[in-house]
C-alpha cells in the first residue's frame, strides 16, 4: 500500500477544526508517542493528534481514509507488543484526552468509559459504590482501559474473573471512514446478530476507534486473604497450580513467581522480603463477601501446597504486607525491563501443562545459551518469559534468538494453548502467527480487515501485514 506522506496541507486542515495544543509536529514532542513498552522499538509519527470529542476522530479519519494517511490508535502507550507504535509513519491519534468515567449505573452494575481511563483509576471510583471492576494488570496504575479493550487485557484475577473482554457490553466506535456506531447494547444478554462488540475487543486497534465504552461491574468481594507459598523446585510450584483449582477453589489469583524474578523486584524497590526462601513462588490470594469463607478455603490451600512439597508459607496479616507481596508480583515485569534490552513472550498453555512448558523453557535457554525469568497467572496457564540481551551478540538476538521462540511457541501449541495470552500479537509477534494459524484463518482476518478499514490506513501491518 502506499500511503501519502502527511504535509502542511493535511496540518493546515486538521487546523481548521483542532486547537494549537491537539496537534504535536515538534521533534521533541513526538518522540514520546514514538515508543511504548515493548523491547527497544522506536517509530516516530509524522504528527500526533489529540482529539477532544467523537466528532474530531470522525472528521480525523474521514480525511485520513481520503487522503491515504495512516492513522495509529493510543492510549498511555504502556502496551507489550508494540501495538501503538505507527510503523508506517502518518498520524498517532492520541486518546488521552478521552480520559472521563461517563457513568457509574449502580442499580444495573455498568460504567461507561471513554478509552483514556486509567484502569485503576476506574477500579478506586467504583468500589466506592461497592462495586468491583476486576480486570487488572500489571501496569492498572498507568494502562488505559482503551488500551485494556484493544487487547483484552488480562492480569492476576482473570483466574476467577476473566479477561477485559468479559465485562464488555457495548461500545461506540469510530470507522476508519468516519462513520460512528454502536456495536451492540448496554445490556447482560444479546444474542442480535454477529458480535461486534466482541471482534472489536482484542483487535488491537486494527477494525475502529473505539471512543466510549459500557462496562459490567460485579458486587465487591471485601475480603480475602493473601498467601505467599515458597517452593525448592519451580516444578513443584507449577504441579500445584492446577491441583488447588482442582481441589476445588477458584483462587482470585493464582501467580508464578521465579526465584530471580522476585530477588529483581524486591531488591529494586529495596522491599524487606527474604529471597532464600526458595526458588519459586506462587502468590494465591482467595477472596469472599463474607470473612468466614476465606478459612476453609485457605486451608485446602494448605493441604494442596503441603501435598507438593511447599517449603515456606507466608500468610500476609496486614494490608501493608499484602501490598508488599503484590509490588514483588507486579514489579517483575518493569525492573526486568530496566536490567537488559529485553524481549517478553506471552506463552499461555491449558494450566495442567505449566509443568511442561517450565521445563521446556529451561531446556530452550540452555540449549540456545539465553537467560531469562518467569513469572505470571499460573492459574491461567499464562507465564510471561522474559528473555534478557545482556551480552549476547547482536547476530544471535537476532537470527538464533527467533529459532527457540517460535519452538516455544510450537511447543506451546502442542500443549493446547496459543503466543498470546493478554499482551496481543502487534508488531513483534507477527512472524510467529503462522504456528498457530493457517492459510484460512489469515484469509478470514485479512477479509474482517478489509471491510472495516479497505484503505489500509488504520494501525497498518499489526497482527499481520496487509
Ligand atoms: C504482568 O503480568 O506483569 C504484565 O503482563 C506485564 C509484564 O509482563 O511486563
Ligand atoms: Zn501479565
Amino acid at each position: 500500500m502506499d500511503y501519502k506522506a502527511l504535509n502542511a496541507t493535511d496540518i493546515k486542515y486538521f487546523e481548521n477544526f483542532l486547537n494549537e495544543h491537539q496537534i504535536i509536529t515538534d521533534k521533541t514532542s513526538l518522540n514520546k508517542y514514538g515508543r511504548d513498552y515493548t523491547e527497544d522499538l522506536f517509530f516516530e509519527p509524522s504528527a500526533v493528534l489529540i482529539p477532544e470529542n467523537v466528532n474530531e476522530i470522525s472528521q480525523i479519519m474521514k480525511y485520513c481514509n481520503e487522503h491515504l494517511i495512516p492513522v495509529t490508535p493510543r492510549g498511555s502507550g504502556t502496551g507489550l507488543s508494540g501495538g501503538c507504535l505507527p510503523v508506517k509513519k502518518g498520524i498517532v491519534l492520541s486518546l488521552e484526552r478521552f480520559n472521563k468515567i461517563l457513568s457509574i449505573d449502580t442499580e444495573n452494575y455498568q460504567a461507561i468509559v471513554e478509552p483514556g481511563v486509567i484502569n485503576e483509576d476506574l477500579q478506586n471510583k467504583v468500589q466506592a459504590f461497592k462495586m468491583f471492576y476486576p480486570p487488572d494488570p500489571a501496569s492498572k496504575g498507568s494502562c488505559t482501559l482503551g488500551g485494556n479493550v484493544a487487547h483484552s487485557s488480562g492480569g492476576p484475577r482473570c483466574v476467577k474473573y476473566g479477561t477485559t473482554r468479559d465485562y464488555v457490553l457495548n461500545l461506540e466506535v469510530v470507522l476508519p471512514n468516519g462513520e460512528i456506531i454502536q456495536t451492540g447494547a448496554n445490556v447482560l444478554k444479546n444474542s442480535t446478530g454477529y458480535n461486534l462488540t466482541q471482534l472489536m475487543v482484542g483487535s488491537e486497534g486494527t477494525l475502529g476507534i473505539v471512543t466510549k465504552i459500557t462496562l459490567k461491574l460485579l458486587p465487591y468481594p471485601s475480603f480475602n486473604t493473601l498467601l505467599m507459598a515458597a517452593f525448592d523446585s519451580a516444578l513443584d510450584a507449577c504441579r500445584c497450580v492446577p491441583a488447588i483449582l482442582n481441589a476445588g477453589i477458584i483462587p482470585s489469583a493464582l501467580e508464578f513467581m521465579d526465584k530471580r524474578g522476585v530477588e529483581l523486584s524486591t531488591n529494586s524497590h529495596q522491599i524487606g522480603f527474604d529471597t532464600n526462601q526458595g526458588n519459586a513462588y506462587l502468590l494465591i490470594e482467595v477472596d469472599a463477601f463474607d470473612a468466614d469463607y476465606l478459612m476453609p478455603q485457605c486451608e485446602k490451600i494448605y493441604e494442596v501446597l503441603e501435598q507438593h512439597n511447599v517449603k515456606n508459607i507466608l500468610i500476609a496479616e496486614d494490608a501493608a504486607t499484602k501490598e508488599k507481596f503484590w509490588k514483588i508480583r507486579r514489579s517483575i515485569g518493569e525492573v526486568v525491563k530496566k536490567l537488559s534490552i529485553y524481549k517478553e513472550e506471552d506463552t499461555v498453555v491449558t494450566r495442567g501443562n505449566l509443568p511442561e512448558i517450565y521445563d521446556y523453557i529451561n531446556f530452550l535457554s540452555k540449549e540456545y545459551g539465553f537467560d531469562c525469568i518467569c513469572y505470571g497467572h499460573a492459574g491461567d496457564g499464562n507465564l510471561h518469559v522474559n528473555i534478557l540481551k545482556q551480552n549476547m551478540s547482536d547476530e544471535k538476538w537476532e537470527q538464533e534468538l527467533p529459532k527457540a521462540i517460535r519452538l516455544l511457541f510450537e511447543k506451546c501449541k502442542a500443549l493446547g494453548g496459543t503466543i498470546s495470552g493478554e499482551h496481543g500479537i502487534g508488531l513483534v509477534q507477527k512472524p510467529y502467527l503462522d504456528v498457530v494459524f493457517q492459510p484460512i484463518h489469515f484469509h478470514l482476518m485479512k477479509g474482517i480487515k478489509s471491510i472495516f478499514d479497505p484503505n489500509n490506513i488504520l494501525n497498518p501491518d499489526k497482527i499481520f501485514n496487509n
